[in-house]
């Protein structure tokens, strides 16, 4: 049987990139998927690819819009079981240039949202339990000039990654992290950073959105059933070289 069969599987940011490929690899293991993403039309044009899933506009920043798009995955299937926070944007600055908007622009969407996510899985999810997979960086642990919000942001979700662990034992939730390191997807290729050379990218050491896929069924399936607040690299090796 499909490891994911009956089970209700939230992707965030899953209309392009990391998170469609996720997405894609939970609902060939038998998930019924919900793609929640800002682009509505694009989520709802990739879960129709998908053999059992739905596409949701949603603003991860948004709090009620969070508690709708898990309305609707509950009113959808009866139930939510792992909720993947994928969705994520990166914006460049020097310091001395950064807003008050600025910051909260990137921690409404890296952060807060997948705070919003994991509170709601909380409250909702069955007896049986869950599993939450934050998806956050390799700037988490090393970073670059320009991306201070980023940076801190991805670091504050490993922080969220542990409460979410220590509080989901008595829920039967774990929460675990993962670092992709550079992922071909239009993130990655449009970071001005990259495009100016000052974070020089070796073309043989970017992963496929697949790889992370691949890192996020395992996280969530009962092979990781003693895996709980840990944090993942898949970065082909990114974080291990001096
Ligand atoms: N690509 C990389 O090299 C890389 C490396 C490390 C971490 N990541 C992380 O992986 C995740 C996915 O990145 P990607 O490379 O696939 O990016 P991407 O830009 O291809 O996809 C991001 C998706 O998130 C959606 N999104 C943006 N803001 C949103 C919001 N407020 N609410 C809902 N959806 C929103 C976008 O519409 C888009 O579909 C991000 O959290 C990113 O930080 C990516």
């Amino acid at each position: 049987m499909a490891r994911f069969e009956g089970k209700t599987v939230i992707v965030t940011g899953g209309a392009s990139g990391i998170g469609a490929a996720i997405a894609e690899r939970f609902a060939s293991e038998g998930a019924s998927v919900v793609i929640a993403d800002l682009r509505a039309e694009s989520a709802t044009a990739q879960a129709a690819k998908l053999i059992n899933a739905i596409g949701v506009g949603c603003d991860v920043g948004d709090e009620a819009a969070v508690v709708a798009c898990v309305d609707a995955a509950v009113a959808h299937t009866g139930r939510i079981d792992v909720i993947v926070n994928n969705a994520g944007l990166m914006t460049f600055k020097t310091l001395d240039q950064w807003t008050a908007d600025d910051w909260l622009k990137v921690l409404r969407v890296d952060l807060l949202g997948a705070a919003f996510f994991t509170r709601e899985l909380f409250r909702r999810v069955g007896p049986e339990g869950g599993a939450i997979i934050n998806i956050s960086s390799v700037h988490a642990v090393e970073t670059s000039a320009n991306a201070a919000p980023y940076a801190a942001a991805k670091a504050a979700l490993l922080s969220l990654t542990r409460t979410s662990a220590i509080e989901g034992k008595a829920k039967n939730i774990r929460a675990n992290a993962i670092l992709p390191g550079a992922i071909d997807t239009p993130m990655l290729w449009e970071n001005p950073n990259v495009k100016s050379g000052a974070e020089v990218i070796d073309k043989a050491s970017v992963g496929q959105p697949r790889d992370v896929a691949a890192a996020a069924v395992f996280l969530a399936s009962d092979d990781a059933a003693f895996i709980t607040g840990a944090s993942l690299a898949v970065d082909g090796g990114r974080l291990a070289a001096l």
